[in-house]
């Protein structure tokens, strides 16, 4: 691998945004049969670059070289003609298509000339000689996140791409998930592909690349090859200065019960049960972790704990009081936060810009709302506040929030969260995405909330997260509560039994 030539080559590039130098004279080179790990933390520029290398967006400068020819990108059309492809942070499927029509969706053919059966035939071929199971006819609504990305992947290799850039693509999968990926990579890295794989994750790139290129603030520190490296040296290139140890769980004092669940039912998207009675406690100033494997009911917890989704029995209690298929507008109004999986889905409006997102939950009240009028003046204030507190990166208040960098996303969703010095906070994969200074900030606000008395729920896959910061850790499956655990006691294989369905003898949380 070492004597391959480059296969895609993007020299001194420069992309400017207005306010931003997203990228400043970066020069970066990817070879047949490796995988190329793009690390950088939040807003590095990470995302712009495989966006200029898709033809998404125009590079101010520089050139793009691939198999020795330098082209012009003018669109993502035409990387595909030139054999790049990208899985995006945010997927471009068609939920009520099947997979195989996702797959063809786009190309140029016209469609009374397609034939389906012979086209199922060819994804299914490519997703299984690459490890991608999916099925060919499924509609993609009924897919989880990650056979939506295993498409995603069949969609590129379908068009024959041979650079294949993959956006955080383990932001969304579970370590099962993860794993398979990773395979997934390897065969088309041995299949003569060139990969590149965009993560904030130090471990994941040990695991699976061959070489690293480090952004910072919009500039390469450098590549390296992983064998060089370790990830206290990659943490340095990333951040620029040494990184402190994650801060500590604190016990505190314990107060009333905020949130009460009673044996609840509720139904998945489906329409099949995804919570069989589950029954918890959570008390002002105490972090209760989910722990568990995604899909195993902790999306559908965190709607029905925040109005979003009915319960089919049993009772929800805040504070005492009952709010069993209250609506959301009622439960916030018990002082309940959330910070949603799906963070341009349901907690940001994807069009419209910071100030409008900030005041989102709040322009009922004063001081944003005087009567029935909206104070502008105030809102913006208040938006400038919560932006400078939180260390959101954005250029101006009116810019849609759709072009914030992830991390900058989270914050900003956080911001607005936690400065309504909510009662209860659900937080459901509050870190996914973020780099290892967000990450620090995520927790250390939510400890900060603990301590000020708020009651939370943390949902997480990661279990290193959520041992580091629960006092109590509840694993789930299918649907059911295993375990409950101090967190002090709670040992990872312990946790790993509970998550894999081995319950052991029954514990109320
Ligand atoms: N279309 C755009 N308009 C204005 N600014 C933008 C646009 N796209 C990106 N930016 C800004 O450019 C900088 C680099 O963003 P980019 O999305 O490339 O970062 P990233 O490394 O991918 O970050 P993350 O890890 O959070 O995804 C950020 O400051 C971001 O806010
Ligand atoms: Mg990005």
């Amino acid at each position: 691998m070492k004597d391959e030539p480059n296969l895609v080559e993007m020299r001194d590039i420069t992309k400017g945004f207005p306010g931003v130098l997203a990228n400043d004279r970066v020069s970066f080179a990817a070879r047949a049969g490796e995988i190329h790990a793009l690390l950088g933390e939040n807003g590095a520029g990470k995302s712009t670059l495989m966006s200029i290398l898709t033809g998404l967006y125009r590079p101010d400068e520089g050139e793009i070289i691939v198999a020795g020819r330098r082209i012009e990108l003018h669109s993502p059309r035409d990387a595909i003609r030139n054999g790049i492809g990208m899985v995006y942070q945010h997927f471009r499927l068609i939920p009520p298509f099947s997979v195989a029509e996702n797959v063809i969706l786009g190309l140029d053919a016209p469609r009374f000339l397609l034939n389906m059966p012979e086209i199922e035939k060819k994804v299914a071929a490519l997703s299984e000689s690459y490890g991608l199971r999916v099925d060919p006819k499924v509609k993609v609504w009924q897919l989880s996140v990650g056979e939506q990305q295993r498409v995603e992947i069949v969609k590129m290799l379908y068009r024959g791409a041979r650079i294949l850039i993959l956006d955080e693509p383990t932001a969304v999968l579970t370590p099962q998930e993860t794993r398979e990926l990773f395979l997934t990579l390897r065969r088309m890295a041995g299949n003569g592909h060139a990969v590149i794989f965009i993560t904030h994750k130090l471990h994941e790139v040990m695991e699976v690349a061959d070489r690293i290129t480090v952004l910072r603030g919009g500039r390469s520190v450098g590549t390296v090859e992983k064998k060089d490296t370790n990830p206290a040296s990659l943490a340095r290139m990333m951040v620029g200065r040494e990184i402190p140890p994650a801060p500590s769980r604190s016990e505190g004092p314990r107060g009333e019960k905020i949130l009460e669940l009673q044996a609840v039912q509720a139904m998945s998207d489906k329409g099949l049960p995804a919570l069989r009675g589950v029954s918890l406690t959570i008390r002002a100033g105490e972090l209760l972790g989910i722990a568990g494997v995604s899909g195993n009911g902790q999306k559908e917890l965190a709607e029905v704990v925040t109005g979003l989704r009915p319960v089919q029995a049993g009772r929800l209690y805040i504070k005492g009081k009952d709010l069993t298929n209250r609506s959301p507008k009622e439960i916030i109004e018990a002082g309940v936060s959330h910070v949603p999986e799906d963070r341009l889905g349901t907690g940001l409006i994807p069009n419209l810009g910071v100030l409008e997102n900030v005041i989102l939950k709040e322009y009922r009240r004063p001081p944003i709302s005087r009567g029935p009028l909206l104070d502008r003046r105030a809102a913006r204030e208040r938006s400038e506040d919560l932006v400078r507190d939180f260390q959101v990166k954005v250029a101006y208040l009116d810019l849609p929030v759709k072009l914030l960098s992830g991390g900058n996303l989270q914050r900003l969703l956080l911001a607005r969260e936690i400065s309504a010095a909510p009662s209860l906070i659900v937080a459901v994969y509050p870190v996914r995405g973020l780099d290892i200074g967000a990450t620090e900030t995520v927790h250390n606000l939510l400890l900060q909330q603990k301590a000020r008395g708020a009651a939370i729920l943390l949902i997480s896959e990661d279990l290193e997260e959520i041992l580091h910061l629960s006092d109590r850790v509840a694993v789930m499956y299918e649907g059911e509560i295993q375990g409950v655990l101090p967190s002090s006691e709670a040992r990872l294989e312990e946790i790993g039994l509970l998550m894999a369905g081995m319950k052991k003898e029954a514990t109320t949380a």
